[in-house]
């Protein structure tokens, strides 16, 4: 297995050329990502050449709907799923709020629904409040102490009352990878759907989603190098059978079921970006020639081995110190580069001070005022969130610890 080129990596991302950035190294990853170049490419075209009303028959609009499809199509294929199964809405917020309502009209008052509290907001206030229309929502928590979600206690929840299942890939402050295909079977077993929060997990590495197993997978795009884009996998037993909020007429074409907004054309076709991102990435270390999930599976472990040999000594530089607390595994390979350490003072200014040393962080709530709260969290102090991808170099990595050394 080659190690990932990090300086032909680096070649694909604007940003690492700009003047304005340079010296700054960017820790505020999980918030959003840089964007490739194969993206704004795409965008830049799109809005010089093609931004006119896609799918009529003249010569610009023509190719604007085939971009679009284009990248519907080679995204699906790459999280291992229909090209239909796959949508894209303004953001996973958005899109887990259209999913709650379908929800709504679907389930009967007194059945039941899991949440967690290690959960983003996004994929839990929504569906907590199907209480409001007599659902019954469980929840399953986190334990307090290292914020591991234990899929023994999820079993304890589950009965014939149950019709869903939400839960993270990865939570945005404890940073453990959950074992979506255990939890999923787990949860199918009990007649229940699965609907997984992937947004911080993506940006390390695209899953197969065909082979993980959920009914509803989502992320969010602008933290996967591309445009600010919810992706959706709707599997199709479920997305037909849920009612359809989109126009009545768009009712037959599963990728429109759940995405009433109008598409932001543009952003939709430039996520087409995306997949060359993984394409030129696997070609340049000779990857496998073809199969859209084999290929981003070569990429994901180019990725995984690069960002746990960087996260390792960050976690050690932080995991005994007495002025903080680390949420999630002090383990890299149990968890995503996103560090999130409960200080014994307010985050923000700090990240601030962090600021001072050349670092991008940042400190607040991250919203995951939830999982925060369940790990005993002051909430008025935040934490100081420490995220990196694929993208970040050795050195970025000796410039933070040499600041967080100062600064803490
Ligand atoms: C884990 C997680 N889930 C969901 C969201 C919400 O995504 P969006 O901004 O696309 O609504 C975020 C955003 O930060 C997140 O970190």
């Amino acid at each position: 297995m080659p190690q990932l080129d990090i300086d032909f990596v680096r070649a694909q991302f604007p940003a690492f050329s700009e003047p304005s950035l340079h010296g700054q190294a960017f820790f505020e990853n999980a918030g959003g990502s840089y964007t490739c170049k194969p993206v704004i490419d795409r965008l830049t075209r799109y809005y010089t050449q093609r931004k006119v009303q896609p799918y009529a028959p003249y010569e610009a609009s023509r190719l604007a709907g085939e971009e679009m499809d284009e990248a519907r199509m080679r995204m699906a294929a790459i999280l291992g799923v229909e090209t239909d199964e796959l949508s894209f809405g303004p953001s996973t917020t958005q899109n887990t709020y259209v999913l709650a309502q379908a929800f709504r009209q679907w389930i009967k008052p007194g059945e039941a629904i899991v949440v967690t509290d290690q959960d983003h907001e996004a994929n839990s206030g929504p569906w907590r409040r199907l209480a409001g229309d007599g659902v019954e929502v469980r929840e399953w928590k986190v334990d307090p102490v290292t914020g591991h979600l234990d899929p023994e206690k999820l079993e304890e929840l589950l009965d014939e009352k149950v019709r869903l299942v939400c839960f993270p890939h990865c939570s945005n402050v404890v940073g453990e990878i959950n074992p979506v295909t255990e939890i999923t079977s787990i949860a199918h077993a009990a007649g229940a759907f699965v609907c997984v929060d992937g947004v911080s997990y993506a940006p390390h590495g695209f899953p197969d989603v065909g082979a993980l197993g959920p009914d509803i997978y989502l992320f969010s795009a602008y933290k996967t190098f591309g445009p600010h884009q919810g992706l959706m996998v709707m599997r199709r037993a479920l997305g037909e059978m849920l009612p359809n909020q989109a126009h009545h007429f768009n009712a037959d074409a599963l990728y429109k079921r759940f995405t009433p907004a109008g598409p932001d054309h543009a952003q939709v076709a430039a996520s087409a970006g995306m997949a060359d991102y993984v394409d030129l990435v696997c070609d340049h270390h000779d990857g496998p020639k073809n199969g859209a999930t084999a290929r981003s599976a070569f990429v994901n472990d180019l990725i995984h081995e690069h960002e746990t040999r960087l996260l390792q000594p960050v976690l050690d530089a932080v995991k005994d110190r007495n002025d903080l607390r680390l949420l999630g595994p002090s383990d890299a390979t149990r968890r995503a580069p996103t560090v999130a350490l409960a200080l014994n003072r307010e985050a923000e200014p700090v990240a601030a001070e962090l600021a001072e040393h050349g670092i991008m962080a940042g400190g607040g709530d991250f919203y995951a005022l939830r999982p925060l709260t369940a790990m005993g969290a002051d909430l008025s102090r935040g934490v100081l969130r420490l995220s990196f991808t694929h993208y970040t170099s050795q050195s970025e990595i000796d410039q933070l610890l040499q600041a967080l050394d100062r600064v803490l």
